[in-house]
């Protein structure tokens, strides 16, 4: 198999590059975190140079793309998650590749869960709407592409930033009324790893979502609880209100995975079965 990852260097980039199968071709991409993984091809790549996308993709020719390049702030968020968005799926299309493109289940309003794979994007936040605007693209303009839909990502071998930062204290309050269903970055790996295996034996042209989210829906808090509780460390937070804070926030974004685990051999563990495992 000929896989290329783009945002290679990233939290979840890196975990299906650890993961993947070691006969596997691999290309992958950064920008700022240079990649040092031995069977990895590593590009220099900026999604929003179109032409540089589409040379990388022409050189290494993959069968299937796993586009999790994206930023989550500051001001270049249309730029590169959807125009971006658009240069990878542009060239995949040119070089007959099929994409698996990583959304989130923030581009819901959070007020119709559980959400299945035929929700309607209704996004709040700014990355919410670069997100949406991303399948917008995809969905309108591409026919290879399989787009999944994820939830909160954590794990702890290295451990995720925003779990780092819940069990050193450096987030004061957790919301009590956002719910959210964590998945597990080693399992979300795996079964990106496993539908990039479907994708080359079953190519598509049809638009496909699958939600790949964690089995148990938590509230950002009770998450954070057993976190600490886990790490034998002491609860450094308080509880807060999401209803509460000065801009709207998606409230329930929790994603029903039952087509997930209907199609994929890869099981997509709740929090308590995570922990109770690692
Ligand atoms: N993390 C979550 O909880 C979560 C939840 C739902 C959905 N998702 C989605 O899952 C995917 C992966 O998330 P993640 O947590 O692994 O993200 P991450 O750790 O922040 O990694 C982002 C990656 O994108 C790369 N990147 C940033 N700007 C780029 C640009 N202009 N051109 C090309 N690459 C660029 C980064 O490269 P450098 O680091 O080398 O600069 C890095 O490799 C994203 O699409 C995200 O929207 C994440």
């Amino acid at each position: 198999m000929k896989l290329f990852v783009t945002g290679g260097s990233g939290y979840l980039g890196a975990a299906i590059l650890k993961r993947a199968p070691t006969d596997w071709h691999i290309a992958a991409t950064y920008v700022t975190h240079p990649i040092e993984q031995r069977n990895v091809a590593a590009f220099c790549l900026d999604v929003r140079d179109a032409d540089a996308v589409t040379r990388a993709l022409e050189q290494t020719r993959p069968a299937v793309i796993i586009h999790t390049a994206a930023q989550m702030t500051g001001d270049a968020l249309i730029a590169v998650n959807a125009d971006g968005t658009r240069n990878v799926a542009r060239a995949a299309q040119q070089i007959g590749a099929q994409l698996i493109h990583l959304s989130s289940d923030v581009i819901f309003d959070g007020e119709h869960a559980p959400y299945d794979e035929t929700a309607e994007p209704r996004p709040l936040i700014p990355y919410a709407i670069s997100k949406a605007r991303a399948e917008e693209i995809v969905r309108a303009e591409f026919s290879n592409a399989r787009i999944v839909r994820t939830s909160l990502i954590y794990g702890f071998d290295p451990m995720d930033p925003r779990t780092r930062q819940v069990l050193n204290g450096e987030m004061p309050r957790l919301f009590t009324d956002e719910y959210r269903c964590p998945i597990f970055v080693d399992d979300l790996a795996d079964a990106l790893i496993e539908l990039a295996e479907i994708s080359e034996i079953s190519k598509i042209s049809e638009i496909s979502i699958l939600n790949l989210a964690g089995a148990q829906r938590l509230s950002r808090y009770d998450f954070g609880v057993k976190l600490a509780r886990a790490f034998n460390t002491i609860i450094k937070f308080q509880p807060a209100l999401s209803a509460s804070h000065p801009t709207p926030r998606p409230r329930d974004c929790a994603l029903d995975i039952a087509r997930a685990q209907k199609i994929l051999r890869t099981r997509l563990r709740g929090v308590d079965e995570v922990l109770a495992q690692n």
